[in-house]
């Protein structure tokens, strides 16, 4: 009996062969002429099959998905002061466009028509888009920080934080302060200025009230920075130069009494500025403190994504986050959707990043509100989401970017991982006309197949010179199979299932 077996097997390859993986059924798309905005397309009963291999295409996507990356930590956006006020408004002007809004952008079930955004970025204190300047404790000289209140912060940023968190239960929070209270630094004011390096305890003290004030209102916190933009200094609007050896200082002394006071589960991120400068601040503070934190985090206003490789290679067991870039009122839509892909949510997962994020999560139409008298936005900032005063709401650019990234990942069971990105090269003579993503995303239980998905960005526009978008014929090559799908200008996500590796 086992010898017919086997000769069946062997007569039969291909079908048996087959059951290891399933045809091509998921796909979300967002084209270049919006004619495709997130849209989610079921292939069945016509799916995309795997074959057994022919000619490749003129572009060839290969998976080695024996190759696995790093976990990816999830796709969002800054609540920011303002965005928190604008949605708060809308909650009381009109809850049902309120709740549709944070449903879409959080939700996180499987097979739910939603982006489930799953990182999320939160101003300690005043930001650039604050309705006035504060910090926790502006109390001068009040050095043990007997005047502490966690809500100095405008009620809005909790309630509606609440119902974020309400939505997504794995959404990961990342706490950063804009500024320290103005009275730790040499400029006495939170607008711009150096910190003093007297304050390195006080400052870590008021960093953890930060986290015990968070977690008083209910929060679990992922992750919490020193720092936002430690190399900036800009009077109009809270900022603070504090140096990578500053930074080290405060980041030990916080890591200690973290540890000591209930919060070891919680991430230490520094840096949180430009890619530019990858090799020298980060790679100092891992040098002076690698202890204290976690890992660095990048913003995208100066350098390039690919400088994310040399903090990569020199500390490759540190994390490395993408946390901020701002769209521009004015800018072309699918010039964006490209660059965003590039860069951020394709092109940072592909040079180690565990998460990309935009700025505000939510401004109005005019790129407000702002801290009164800061220049920052000289260019009005764009929100990922535009929601206007009279309850009219637009998802923007930023918003389709983050949807086709977070699509991919998210976790494919109840309790489940998160994806990790594979290995992925494109090849061909058509290969400059796609850039891609791979992630596996493992199951609750080894029996079930994980999930494979891909993010591909089509961005072959302009082939002679002049705008004519080409769809580019495509084949997939995954574990000796063969699937040929065209691909439409745009980004689009697939799944499909295969038997643990
Ligand atoms: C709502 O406000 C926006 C921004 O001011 C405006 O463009 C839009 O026309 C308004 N819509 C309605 C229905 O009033
Ligand atoms: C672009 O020009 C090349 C060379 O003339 C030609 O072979 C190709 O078909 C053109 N591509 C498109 C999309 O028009």
């Amino acid at each position: 009996m086992l010898f017919h077996a086997l000769s069946a097997c062997l007569t039969f390859a291909s079908p048996l062969l087959a059951q290891e993986i399933t045809e091509i059924y998921d796909i979300w798309q967002t084209t270049w002429d919006r004619s495709g905005l997130f849209t989610y397309t079921n292939l069945y009963p016509n799916p995309i099959p795997w074959n057994t291999p022919g000619t490749a295409g003129s572009a060839d996507i290969v998976i080695t998905d024996g190759t696995v990356y790093q976990n990816i930590v999830g796709f969002g956006a800054a609540l920011t002061d303002s965005s928190a006020q604008l949605l708060s408004q809308l909650k009381s002007t009109n809850s049902d466009n309120y709740w549709d809004i944070l449903n879409y952008l959080f939700d996180p079930t499987d097979g739910a028509d939603a982006a489930g955004f799953s990182y999320l970025r939160v101003p300690l204190g005043a930001s650039d888009f604050s309705a006035s300047v504060y910090s926790f404790d502006d109390v001068s000289g009040d050095t043990s920080l007997d005047s502490f209140d966690i809500n100095n912060a405008p009620s809005y940023l909790f309630e509606v934080l609440s119902d974020i968190a309400g939505i997504n239960n794995l959404l990961k929070i990342h706490i950063v302060p804009w500024s320290p209270p103005g009275w730790m630094k040499d400029s006495g004011t939170m607008l711009g200025g150096s910190f003093l390096s007297q304050y390195t305890d006080t400052f870590a003290s008021y960093l953890l009230k930060c986290l015990q004030g968070f977690q008083s209102q209910g929060f679990s916190i992922w992750a919490i920075g020193v720092q936002n933009e430690p190399q900036n200094s800009d009077t109009t609007y809270p900022t603070c130069l504090i140096s990578a050896a500053q930074e080290a200082a405060i980041g030990l002394q916080l890591r200690t009494l973290m540890d000591d006071n209930g919060f070891s589960d919680t991430i230490i991120i520094g840096y949180e500025h430009n890619w530019n400068d990858a090799g020298a601040y980060p790679v100092q503070l891992m040098e002076d403190a690698a202890s204290a934190f976690y890992g660095v985090s990048f913003h995208c206003y100066e350098g390039s994504v690919s400088d994310q490789e040399t903090f990569y290679n020199a500390y490759p067991d540190k994390a490395i986050f993408f946390t901020e870039c701002t769209g521009e009122i004015g800018s072309d839509w699918w010039s964006d959707i490209k660059w965003y892909m590039d860069n951020i949510f394709i092109g940072s997962p592909n040079y180690w990043g565990q998460s990309g994020a935009m700025w505000n999560l939510v401004l109005n139409g005019l790129g407000q509100p702002l801290l009164p008298g800061t220049d920052s936005c000289g260019t009005p900032c764009r929100g990922v989401v535009t929601v206007n005063s009279n309850g009219t709401y637009n998802y923007n650019q930023e918003f389709y970017a983050i949807a086709q990234a977070s699509k991919a990942i998210l976790p494919k069971d109840v309790g489940g991982p998160f994806g990790q990105r594979i290995e992925v090269a494109v090849n061909g003579d058509l290969n400059w006309g796609l850039i891609v993503g791979a992630y596996v995303t493992n199951r609750v239980s080894s029996s079930d197949w994980p999930r494979y998905s891909l993010v591909v960005l089509n961005w072959d526009d302009t082939p002679n010179g002049s705008w004519d978008p080409q769809d580019i014929t495509t084949t997939i090559e995954f574990r000796g199979y063969q699937a040929t799908y065209t691909f439409p200008v745009g980004v689009t996500t697939i799944y499909w299932y295969a038997e643990p590796n």
